[in-house]
């Protein structure tokens, strides 16, 4: 029976700390602000945007909400970047995804100061990340980098096998592992006898938005299961990429859906904030 890994109690842990050095800085006289914007009313955004709103209330971060309407032009959404961009007390700016179909999420990204890129989606801070720079990194793989660390599990000479291969998990996720010296393979839909390459993994990722897809033959015994899922099962119910009760007999550590990665992205976002705040002009 593996070893569950509490994101919930890892992530309050973070949270905690953040706080902590928000209001150091707080008595110093300096507030972090970060500012959401969401254009339209996708059902799951307003859920993330409003727990993104609430991290911030709890860890003492001052939160703009931007919520604009589904018909907002490309160019209202750019100029907003643009103002918010030129705010000095402004540290951090995140445009939740998706955007409409009318705009353009990559010229939208762009626009967004590295600086206050606290999401790790600019180009710039991708870039950054994959020659071992300083930047934002993007909060999920960064979160899970924490998970593994704070539970004691070692990287360092590890097989790694990530699932998927995302702009916001898979590929910084690769990058991050190969940071701590784990040997990284990243699988995806084209890739020839899947199970052999995951099978392989004392660490396996998996981030391919598919309900329950990987059972226990995906497995090899002992591993440790990190699951970026965030899915319905068949009733409805909230379940993530890996099929917890098959896997758990097998692996020796695992996520859990709900209460595993979820809550590590938020946490990392709060962290990200600080960071941004350093980042101002003369700090
Ligand atoms: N949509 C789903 N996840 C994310 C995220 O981490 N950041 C933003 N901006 N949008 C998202």
């Amino acid at each position: 029976m593996a070893t569950i890994i509490d994101g919930k109690l890892i992530s309050q842990q973070i949270k905690d700390e953040v706080k902590e050095k928000v209001a150091e800085l707080k008595s110093q006289g300096r507030e972090i602000c970060l500012a959401v914007i969401q254009v339209g009313d996708n059902p799951a955004s307003t859920v993330y945007v409003g727990n993104k709103k609430k991290a911030c209330a709890y860890v003492g971060i001052k939160s703009l909400a931007y919520e604009l309407p589904e018909e907002t032009s490309e160019e209202e959404l750019l100029s907003l970047v643009r103002e918010l961009n030129g705010k000095e007390d402004v540290h951090g700016i995140l445009v939740q995804l998706p955007l409409p179909a009318h705009v353009d999420e990559d010229k939208v990204i762009q626009t967004i100061a590295p600086e206050k890129d606290v999401d790790g989606f600019h180009p710039q801070s991708v870039g950054a990340l994959s020659i071992g720079q300083p930047g934002f990194v993007s909060c999920t793989p960064a979160g899970i980098i924490q998970l593994l660390k704070r539970s004691d599990i070692e990287i360092d000479g590890k097989e790694c096998v990530i699932m998927g291969r995302s702009n916001i998990v898979g590929k910084p996720m690769a990058l991050l592992l190969l940071r701590e010296n784990g040997t990284v393979t990243v699988c995806h839909s084209h890739t020839k006898n899947i199970k052999e390459v995951t099978r392989r993994a004392d660490i396996l990722v998996v981030a391919i938005g598919k309900a329950k897809m990987v059972d226990a033959s995906y497995i090899k015994e002992g591993a440790v299961v990190i699951d970026v899922g965030m899915d319905r099962d068949e009733n409805g119910k909230l379940c993530g990429d890996v099929d917890f009760e098959d896997v758990k007999e097998k692996a020796g550590a695992i996520t859990p859906v709900p209460g595993g990665v979820g809550p590590m992205t938020i946490a990392m976002l709060m962290y990200n904030c600080l960071c941004a705040e350093g980042m101002g002009k003369g700090k």
